[in-house]
């Protein structure tokens, strides 16, 4: 059976990551959809790495939750047949022993060259003052923002969508392209499960809603997909 799970900040929030509606969308006041925008990288180049520095060094204080390390298990006992798709740009998936996670929305440990576009792993400050070891052109957060293109939507996404069984776990289905992969998924066909603290808007496109902590559903869900009697 093929599953495909869609991870949002719900996942981390019990490591300690904020979520982006829990802030309001406002970091020091500023609202993300100004601050994760290129514009605002043309603008304020500093203000925008400010705003990932914070983000990037803030990693260093969490740790994955029973929720990432349930779905590093799943992927033992999967292998292909289970497809890890996540809008978060942290590595807590990575650090709980995933080794496939498609980041959809880039990955805040990695810089990316505004000119030769190489992606470099990136763990500490970045800045205006860095450059490119290859071409010196100047480094940019390896993330998408507002009004760019997600990643891997050409074809692993769209592949992983024929799954049997689809789940997004702790994301409010608010932002597109991700917010239509439940319905994409349920018209091949899927059965489609949502696990959340609450009932998000798109609710009654699942078949299956667990409302509850990442951190005890996603274990749950991951002994039932897994063959286990829960
Ligand atoms: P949001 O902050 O929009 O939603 C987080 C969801 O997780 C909410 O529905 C919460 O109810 C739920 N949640 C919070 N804590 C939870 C827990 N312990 N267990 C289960 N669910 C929990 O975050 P996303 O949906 O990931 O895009 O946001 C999607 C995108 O919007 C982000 O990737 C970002 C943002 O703008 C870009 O940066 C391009």
């Amino acid at each position: 059976m093929r599953i495909v799970v869609l991870t949002g900040a719900g996942i981390s929030a019990e490591s300690g990551v904020p979520t982006f509606r829990d802030a309001d969308g406002l970091w020091e006041g500023h609202r993300v959809e100004d601050v994760a925008t290129p514009e605002a990288f043309a603008w304020q180049p500093e203000l925008v790495h400010a705003f990932y520095d914070l983000r990037r060094a803030a990693l260093a204080t969490v740790e994955p939750n029973p929720a990432h390390r349930a779905l590093a298990g799943l992927e033992e006992r999967l292998g292909d047949d289970l497809t890890l798709v996540t809008q978060n740009i942290d590595d807590l998936h990575e650090r709980a022993g995933s080794r496939r996670v498609l980041h959809m929305h880039g990955e805040i440990l990695k810089a990316r060259c505004a000119r030769c576009e190489a992606v470099l792993d990136w763990r500490g400050d970045l800045s205006t003052a860095e450059r490119c070891g290859a071409c010196g052109g100047g480094l940019r957060p390896h993330v998408v923002w507002f009004g760019e293109m997600p990643f891997y939507m050409e074809e692993e996404i769209p592949r992983a969508l024929e799954a049997e069984v689809f789940a997004a776990i702790g994301t409010s289905g608010l932002v597109y392209p991700a917010a239509g992969f439940a319905a994409q998924a349920k018209a091949g066909g899927a059965l489609t499960v949502e696990i959340n603290l609450e009932p998000t808007p798109s609710f009654r496109i699942f078949d299956v809603v667990l409302i509850g902590k990442a951190s005890e559903k996603v274990p749950e869900l991951a002994r039932a997909v897994g063959g286990e009697v829960i």
